[in-house]
């Protein structure tokens, strides 16, 4: 089957059925009169981290009503994208009916408002990460009752809980995030597995064939010896705590092979020079 976006009835259900899963942010923002919003968007994620850019998208009206997270980030060029957790999710699906602008989401799922440094929304303090943002710019896509805002904003302060950071890393069997399926189904990501990314070996006597998966067991333990994808051998090196990282290792053949590619392009040159001083 052959479908246009144009014309198939019901395509928003497609698209958003094949793109999956999202990572919903929960995003916090504060009206020009004081009332708290929060409210999930699951068109969300990072696009550059240096600077630190996010996007999320919102359609401009639910129905007759105008979404008061997108009038909010339009009036006050500040929000809060709070990290959705399964710990959390119930409290997130709360949030999600169209409710007054004057009625504040934080009250009705009984989440509590913490104070952000950097801007004036406040952060959910249930979520164990929140991303400090202001606004970069807002794109207009489509028009009439499809109207969207892309929202780009640049992350300003990052505030990660401490029991699940992990060195300079995210341990993900701590932090739990929720994934957005088609319209209310969600998932955990709780099954996860490693895949050690190739590196390209211009020697074809080193080329990658296979490289082995790995179930991830959460904090390496020290029976664990990830892959090494080619030929090096693995090590283990201890992080903060007593866990250890994949590393790959150079072997001192692949040294001499390297060395000695670069010397024959040296050779080459200094023989294609004598050449032509020759003539
Ligand atoms: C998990 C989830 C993800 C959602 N993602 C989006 C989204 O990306 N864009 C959007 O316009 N609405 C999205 N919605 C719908 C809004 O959350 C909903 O319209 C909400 O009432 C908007 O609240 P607000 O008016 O306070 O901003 C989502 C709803 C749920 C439950």
């Amino acid at each position: 089957m052959k479908i246009d976006p144009k014309t198939f009835e019901g395509f928003n259900r497609v698209i958003t059925g094949v793109v999956v899963p999202r990572p919903i942010a929960f995003v916090s923002t504060i009206s020009p009169e004081g009332v708290l919003n929060v409210a999930p968007y699951s068109f969300f994620n990072v696009v550059s981290y240096n600077p630190a850019m996010v996007i999320i998208s919102s359609s401009r009206h639910a129905g007759d009503k105008r979404k008061d997270t997108l009038a909010n980030i339009e009036n006050t060029g500040e929000f809060v994208v709070n990290i959705v957790v399964d710990d959390i999710a119930e409290a997130m699906n709360m949030t999600a009916a169209e409710y007054p602008a004057e009625d504040s989401e934080f009250d009705i799922a009984g989440l509590s408002p913490a104070p952000s440094d950097l801007v004036k929304p406040p952060r959910v303090a249930e979520s164990p990460v929140n991303l400090e943002c202001k606004l970069n710019q807002i794109i207009t896509l489509g028009e009439g009752s499809h109207e969207h805002g892309l929202v780009i904003g640049e992350v300003v302060l990052v505030h990660v809980r401490d029991d699940i950071i992990d060195g300079h890393r995210i341990d993900q069997q701590r932090l739990k995030p929720t994934g957005r399926l088609a319209g209310n189904m969600y998932c955990h990501t709780t099954d996860v597995f490693e895949m050690v990314r190739p590196s390209y070996q211009p020697d074809p006597t080193q080329s990658v064939t296979r490289v082995p998966t790995e179930r991830y067991a959460g904090p390496w333990t020290s029976g664990d010896t990830p892959p090494c994808p080619v030929g090096g051998a693995s090590e283990k090196t201890i992080d903060s705590g007593a866990k250890t990282k994949p590393r790959c290792r150079t072997t001192p053949g692949q040294k001499l092979r390297a060395i000695w590619r670069v010397r024959r392009v040296d050779f080459r040159v200094h023989f294609l020079r004598l050449e032509w001083m020759g003539t």
